[in-house]
Order: structure tokens, then C-alpha cells, then sequence
């Protein structure tokens, strides 16, 4: 740990939990409980609750949770330094300096080195875009009709026809070889290092908070590659960013669109469509959608409109759909992709195609009918089948239904007829477990609320350039490593959010996976309550131990959990920074801490299900400790506790 525990638990204690997030979120108190809508999904009603006693978070609908530190860090894309760094001013705590360790601070350095470097890069391009030999590039920009406010809003710029002329400028920058190597802009060779960008137009791509995290270098005309992006660095993660994002997550639009090119979500934003992104020359991943879905529900592919795009926006429907996406598909013909259609028709027509979007199931069955020959009665029939086919991944009927009849009505299929053939498929085809889930027929409820596109909001202000907001010391850290794709392994969406002991968990589950999970259901239950009422604890000290709960995770926790109580005062805030490094891990554990026992049970159900818990608790231990015995005083020891254990009785008053 970078900072000694105790400078930790001060800056934790003087930022009361309730004051942080309300910056934040705005919260209601309901019971023990304050309650508001999640910051890290989209939501209607609120799931997201804080809990001022434990000092602690939870989402129910997402299963975001933690305490204050992991709030900050998780709002603002932050590192636990800075996080712990933001809360110490706030709290006017002054940290300590130099309290990493050696590695860590390493670490941390080498990031916060390379997002200067970028930003030093980002304004070198763009003032030599600005610079008699940067005219080819300016003019490129200005010919592809970008404004001169759009070239600064993205800080496009122009990387020279000299082989190292940016290596150079970096070295007089005082950089070493060492460090300019990881940053993916420079070869460092024997006999001369080279720039890898050259004479290029660049686009700096930036995470969520403005950090420039890499580039993409177009060729100005015709030349392979036509892009050529930054590799994979220790900032630079293409799977985990969306070009434009930076400028779309501000927008108030409801929906986010996603389009292929980096000059496609130039021309949009410059259009007035400020709540365009793209992905970095890779295909769409299932981190981008996790990372959207903290921004929107809805989504519109805008990809190009010829074969290729049809099949990238083929391959990302299900990705979105599987993240709880409503998805469209935006039609772009005849022009290739929104840079050439905003180009040619204008913004209007292209608020109308947004308006027209397709739904993307209804996109998918297009797509699937322009594989067949609906001239030939056996391939029609095919069609049909295939169709019926994809409607059968709707399990909930009347959705299923709405499906029929759109289909129906846009492939001009009888209704009934198409509604028979799906029933008759049902019974003898069973679909994938998963649902395809689509958005419902709501027709046009993304148009547009009112008329504030006309200006895109510009996300960088200031004189100083387009890079000034994100200054020398502004923050550093890996976007998106803290995105929802960690989510809690046992107590997790919705389920269990009461911590009730309900067979839901094992339902799914082999028989034998049923029984370990039942028993680690114990363990986390019983560390819920402890927490829940710490006065518990004298009931079960000399039963359970520590050392019963085996399972790795819960036995950490324990530990932590029974040191407290033993010393008398139990802080669930306080043990959740011993989790930090590991996402998955502390969002169990804020789930465990979160979830309350006792609301959903009665007395009398309460008493014996402690009991209950305690005693499976302890079996569990005990079976492992006899099938580990090695001699036979030990063993008869184990045997003599198992037969205390069955005539034991926990009382709760
Ligand atoms: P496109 O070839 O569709 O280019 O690539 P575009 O966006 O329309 O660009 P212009 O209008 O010709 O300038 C779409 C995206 O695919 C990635 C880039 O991210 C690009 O924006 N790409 C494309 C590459 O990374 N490398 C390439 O060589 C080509
Ligand atoms: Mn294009």
C-alpha cells in the first residue's frame, strides 16, 4: 500500500460519505439509507444507495459498490492516489510525500510521464499544422471542410516530412530513450531513432477526461496504411476507449452514436451531433459497450453503409444487446458513411435518418433476406424459417409478439401465418438460453427533445490551446480499469441484494457446484451480519473462528471483520481499502457489507437462520479440517467438535 493505513483511514473518516456523493448524486433519505440514481448506469428509479453508517456504497441495479475512495475513483476515472489525493484537499489533509513504495511509485511515474509526453506531442502537431510546413496538413483539414474551431476542439494537427523531428523536440524536452520508447511515437534504434508518425494529419485520441492516451495519423490523399494509429501502450488500450467520447458523454442527448471513423465523428460533432464516438481501428469490444452503458441505454450504429459496415454493425448488435443496449441502426445510403452524408445532404437529413433508425432486430432480418431469393419459393420458405428462427430467441410472449407483427408488417409476412410458424418451431427447437431482448416496439422515442444541437458543447475550453484543461498535474491512470466488467462473482445483480439465503444462486448450478456455493452463501451471510450487528459477535466468539470461513476471499475478509470486533469497533469502509487492488474483490465485499440480513427476515426466521449459517459454517470447516487430519488424536478432536456442533443453539436475545 502506497500510504501508511492510518493516513488512509484519516482521509476516509474526514470525508463523510454522504457529503462526497451528494457532489455527486443526488440522494434521498429513505430509512437508515440514502437513495439516488446510479452514476454508473443508466437508470430510472433508484437503485443506488449509501449507507452513512457503514460508510459505504451499493448499486442494486449494477452492482457498483465500495466506499468513499472507490466512489471517487470510480466517478472521475481515477487512481487511488489521486482519488486519495482529491479527498486529502477537500478534507485539508495534507498527504504525506514519498509514501509509495518503490515499484508502485514507478509505476505510477512512468503513466503520468507518458500523458506528458502525449500532451507534449498533441501540441507539437498541432502547432506545426499552424507552421509553414504544416500549410499541406492545414489545408488537408480545411479541404475535408473542418472550421478552424473544429480543428482545435480535437487539436488536430500535422506531424512533419522529417524523419525525427518530434524524437527531437522530446529529447530537448529532457526525455530519456528509456521513456519515449513506451510511448508508441518514437523507434529508438542504434544508428538514429525515428518519429512514427510522418507527414500525417493527426488525431489525438483522448480518454474520458481529456488525456491524450495515443494518435491516429492519416495519409493526406491516397497511401497505405490510410491510418495508422499508436500501439497498445501502458496508456493506450483500444479496447477499452471510444474516440470522441471525451466531448459525447457531456452531451444531453439520451442516446450515443457509434460510427467507424474518426472523421466521421468529426464531421458529426461539427454537424451539431456532439454525442457521436468511434473505436480505435479495432472492432467494437464488449468493454466499449460496458463503457457506454455508463453514459446511455440507447445506442445508433451510424457504420458505413457498404458491405463491411453491415457486418461490423452485425457484429455489434449483440454485444450492446448483451450489456441491456436498445440499439438501432441508422440506414446511410447512398452515401458511404456520416462524413460524406452530412457532406452532401446536411445535418437536417441526417437528424431525419437518425429519426428513422431502424431497430436493429428488424436490421438483422433485412439483412438476413437479402441472403435469399425471394423470387425462389424454396428459398422464401427458407427465409421464412430462418426468421421464425430469430423471432424464437424472444421468450417473453407478448415481446415475442410485438416482434411478430413488425416483422410481419415490414417483410409483409401474413401476421398469423408467421405467428403459426414460430409456435410450431418452439416445440421443437429450443432457442438458446439467451434471450435476444430486444428494446420493445416504441416507436420514435429517441426523437430529439428540443433543439440545442445546433452548437456543439465544446468540451476544452480556454486560450491555451486544445490540450489546456488537462494540465501538467492533472490525473493520470488507465481509463476504463474500473468499468463494470468486474461485477461481483456470487452476490451480484439484483440477486441476493437482501442477502437472503434463497436457492437462486444454486439454481443454475451443477448439484455439487450447488453445495460449495450454499456453503460460501454461509460464510458471506454470516460476515453481512456480523457487520450488520456487530453485538453478534459475542455470541459466536469461541464457535467460529476466522479461520472457519475457507473460503479465500470471505477468509480475508474474516480476518479483517474479527481483528476489528475483537478490538471492540468494526469499520466496513476501513477493511474495503484492503481490497483496492482488485476491482471484482471489493465490489464483492461492498456487496456483502451493503446487503442487510435482518430487514428481510423475522425474528424468529432471524434466529434460525443464524443459527443456521453459524452451524454450516463451522461443518464446512470442520469436514475440512477431518479429511486433512493426519493423526488420530487430532482427528477424534474434529469428530468430538462435529457432535458438540449438532446440539449447538446460537440464541440471539
Ligand atoms: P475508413 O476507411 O472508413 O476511413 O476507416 P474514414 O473514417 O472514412 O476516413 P476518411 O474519411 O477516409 O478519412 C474507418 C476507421 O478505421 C480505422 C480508423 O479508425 C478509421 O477512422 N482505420 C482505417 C485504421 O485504423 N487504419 C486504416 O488503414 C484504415
Ligand atoms: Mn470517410
Amino acid at each position: 500500500m502506497r500510504y501508511p493505513e492510518e493516513v488512509i483511514e484519516e482521509v476516509r473518516a474526514r470525508n463523510d460519505i454522504v457529503d462526497v456523493v451528494s457532489g455527486y448524486v443526488a440522494l434521498q433519505r429513505k430509512g437508515n439509507n440514502y437513495f439516488g440514481l446510479c452514476p454508473f448506469h443508466h437508470e430510472k428509479s433508484p437503485s443506488f444507495s449509501v449507507a452513512p453508517g457503514k460508510q459505504i456504497y451499493y448499486c442494486f441495479g449494477c452492482g457498483a459498490g465500495g466506499n468513499v475512495i472507490t466512489f471517487i475513483m470510480e466517478y472521475e476515472n481515477y487512481t487511488f492516489g489521486e482519488a486519495l489525493q482529491l479527498l486529502a484537499d477537500r478534507a485539508g489533509i495534507t498527504l504525506p510525500k514519498r509514501a509509495y513504495s518503490q515499484e508502485e511509485k514507478a509505476q505510477d511515474d512512468l503513466k503520468k510521464t507518458l500523458l506528458e509526453i502525449n500532451k507534449l506531442a498533441a501540441n507539437y502537431f498541432y502547432h506545426q499544422l499552424k507552421q509553414p510546413q504544416g500549410k499541406i496538413g492545414y489545408d488537408y483539414l480545411r479541404g475535408r471542410q473542418l472550421s478552424d474551431e473544429t480543428i482545435r476542439h480535437f487539436g488536430l494537427g500535422y506531424s512533419n516530412k522529417v524523419s525525427n523531428d518530434l524524437y527531437r523536440f522530446l529529447k530537448s524536452k529532457g526525455y530519456g530513450d528509456d521513456v519515449l520508447k513506451e510511448t508508441g511515437l518514437v523507434t529508438i534504434e542504434e544508428k538514429g531513432s525515428r518519429d512514427k508518425f510522418w507527414n500525417r494529419v493527426m488525431f489525438p485520441i483522448m480518454d474520458i477526461n481529456n488525456r491524450v492516451i495515443g494518435f491516429g495519423g492519416r495519409v493526406m490523399g491516397e497511401g497505405k496504411p490510410k491510418y495508422l494509429n499508436s500501439p497498445e501502450t501502458r496508456l493506450f488500450d483500444k479496447s477499452r476507449n471510444l474516440f470522441g467520447l471525451n466531448f459525447a458523454r457531456t452531451s444531453r442527448e439520451k442516446y450515443i452514436l457509434i460510427c467507424e471513423g474518426y472523421m466521421d465523428v468529426i464531421a458529426l460533432h461539427q454537424a451539431g451531433f456532439s454525442n457521436s464516438v468511434a473505436s480505435l481501428g479495432t472492432a467494437f469490444t464488449s468493454q466499449q459497450a460496458l463503457l457506454l452503458k455508463r453514459y446511455t441505454e440507447q445506442v445508433i450504429l451510424t457504420y458505413d453503409s457498404d458491405g463491411a459496415g453491415v457486418k461490423a454493425a452485425l457484429r455489434a448488435i449483440p454485444i450492446l444487446k448483451e450489456v441491456d443496449m436498445s440499439v438501432k441502426v441508422l440506414d446511410m445510403t447512398p452515401h458511404k458513411d456520416p462524413d460524406e452524408f452530412i457532406k452532401n445532404l446536411g445535418a437536417d437529413r441526417f437528424r431525419e435518418r437518425i429519426e428513422k433508425a431502424k431497430n436493429s432486430f428488424l436490421f438483422e432480418i433485412d439483412v438476413l433476406r437479402r441472403q435469399y431469393d425471394m423470387e425462389d419459393p424454396e428459398q422464401k420458405t427458407k427465409f421464412y424459417q430462418e426468421t421464425a428462427k430469430k423471432l424464437l430467441t424472444f421468450r417473453e410472449s407478448l415481446e415475442r409478439d410485438n416482434y411478430i407483427q413488425a416483422v410481419s408488417r415490414e417483410q409483409a409476412i401474413p401476421y398469423e401465418e408467421l405467428k403459426r410458424l414460430v409456435n410450431r418451431m418452439a416445440s421443437h427447437f429450443v432457442p438458446g438460453s439467451k434471450a435476444a431482448g430486444g428494446p420493445g416496439l416504441s416507436g420514435g422515442e429517441e426523437s430529439r427533445e428540443g433543439d440545442e444541437a445546433g452548437t456543439a458543447r465544446s468540451g476544452v475550453s480556454g486560450s491555451t490551446g486544445p490540450f489546456g484543461v488537462s494540465g501538467g498535474t492533472g490525473p493520470l491512470g488507465i481509463p476504463g480499469s474500473l468499468d463494470r466488467s468486474g461485477a461481483p462473482g456470487s452476490l451480484g445483480r439484483g440477486q441476493a441484494a437482501d442477502g437472503a439465503d434463497r436457492p437462486a444462486a444454486g439454481r443454475r448450478q451443477k448439484p455439487l457446484r450447488g453445495r460449495e456455493e450454499g456453503v460460501r452463501q454461509a460464510q458471506r451471510l454470516l460476515l453481512t451480519w456480523l457487520i450488520e450487528d456487530p453485538g453478534l459477535f459475542s455470541k459466536i466468539k469461541g464457535i467460529v473462528s476466522a479461520d472457519d470461513l475457507v473460503d479465500p476471499l470471505y477468509h480475508q475478509v474474516a480476518e479483517r471483520v474479527f481483528d476489528s470486533l475483537e478490538k471492540g469497533s468494526v469499520s466496513p469502509a476501513a477493511i474495503l481499502d484492503g481490497f483496492i487492488n482488485d476491482e471484482g474483490q471489493y465490489r464483492e465485499v461492498a456487496a456483502l457489507f451493503h446487503a442487510s440480513v435482518k430487514d428481510s427476515l423475522s425474528n424468529e426466521e432471524q434466529r434460525k437462520a443464524f443459527s443456521e449459517i453459524v452451524r454450516k459454517v463451522k461443518e464446512n470447516s470442520l469436514e475440512q479440517a477431518r479429511k486433512q487430519a493426519t493423526d488420530l488424536g487430532s482427528l477424534q478432536k474434529i469428530v468430538k467438535e462435529q457432535a458438540a456442533l449438532r446440539s449447538l443453539h446460537i440464541s440471539l436475545d
